[in-house]
């Protein structure tokens, strides 16, 4: 393995070149081609240890890492919030110092981005962001995997994010950018991506081609696109909110209706959790052009390739 990105974070998708992106792609198709001929064990990371920081719930993220480092020769420690209690029990930087002294690398889910950066400011091991408030970089990238999978090519698609302006669709912004895709979100008025995240996307986008836009209208948003992407209205941590947004959302929902408005050949993705009925109908997440189960198992590829340039 090529050694040009050792030792690096992935905080934000904008920690990363092209370059970058397109190793990563690379190393996660030929580990995937692997996985699936039953070469699991590729020791990329033989004794290598990840620490697991999860102040929030997860499955993908949990599993697609733990599974991933001992497929690639090392394990992982799962710290629990209670455990360690982040900045509460002791301070971020002492964890960070601490865990450097004892692992090879970092994985967190955090509450604020900020908490992520901080890690990342005193650890001396790559530090990677399993979700913040902010971004969700290696969702994106899987992601972005099984789009390039499915339509053989990412440059010049488009892909219509309905729904909240949350951290997934802030990191698919960039990455799409970067990519030359094409990206217009369809939310509610007021539910816009972070006002700093969009401004740069937009400015990458000047210098890849990519275009763009938000809409208010959700069939506006999905028309001619060749993937649609949905999240949940309500973000972890947002959960007290989710009666007030339902009436404001619903337009939003993906069902066939709306999903009849994009390419006849879209596919349709969702990074799960679903709430089935809310964000997204039976009939769609289960049906054809339904992917959300590749896109789910391209959790473990893409970060599987993340670790093993990082680490
Ligand atoms: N998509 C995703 O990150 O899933 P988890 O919350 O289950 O990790
Ligand atoms: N936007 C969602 C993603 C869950 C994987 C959340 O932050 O809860």
């Amino acid at each position: 393995m090529e050694d040009f990105m050792r030792g690096k974070d992935l905080l934000s998708i904008d920690d990363l070149s092209l370059k970058e992106i397109e190793k990563i792609f690379s190393v996660a198709i030929d580990l995937k081609k692997r996985t699936l001929t039953d070469q699991v064990n590729n020791p990329t990371l033989p004794g290598r240890t990840l620490a697991m920081i999860f102040e929030k719930p997860s499955l993908r993220t949990r599993v697609s890492f733990d599974v991933g480092i001992a497929q690639l020769g090392g394990h992982s420690i799962y710290l629990q919030p209670s455990d360690i209690q982040l900045g509460k029990r002791e301070s971020v930087a002492d964890i960070a110092r601490t865990l450097s002294r004892m692992v090879q690398g970092i994985m967190a889910r955090v509450f604020a981005h900020q908490t992520v950066a901080d890690l990342a400011k005193y650890a001396d091991v790559p530090v990677i962001n399993g979700l913040s408030d902010l971004e969700h970089p290696c969702q994106a990238l899987a992601d972005l995997l099984t789009i390039y999978e499915h339509k053989n090519r990412l440059a010049g698609l488009k892909l219509a994010y309905i729904g909240d302006g949350c951290n997934t669709c802030n990191s698919l912004l960039l990455l799409s950018a970067k990519l030359g895709v094409h990206m217009t979100v369809g939310c509610p008025e007021g539910y816009e991506p972070d006002a700093g995240v969009l401004a740069r996307s937009r400015r990458i986008a000047e210098g890849t081609g990519s275009i763009i836009s938000i809409e208010h209208n959700p069939f506006n948003a999905v028309k001619g696109a060749d993937a649609v992407y949905t999240d949940v209205w309500a973000s972890m941590g947002q959960e007290s909110e989710l009666e007030e947004r339902r009436p404001l959302f619903q337009p939003f929902q993906i069902n066939s209706r709306l999903v009849s408005a994009a390419k006849d050949d879209s596919i349709v993705l969702h990074c799960l959790p679903a709430h089935r009925g809310e964000e997204i109908t039976d009939e769609v997440i289960d049906g054809p052009q339904s992917v959300v189960f590749d896109e789910a198992e391209n959790r473990l590829h893409a970060q599987k390739a993340v670790m093993a340039v990082l680490m």
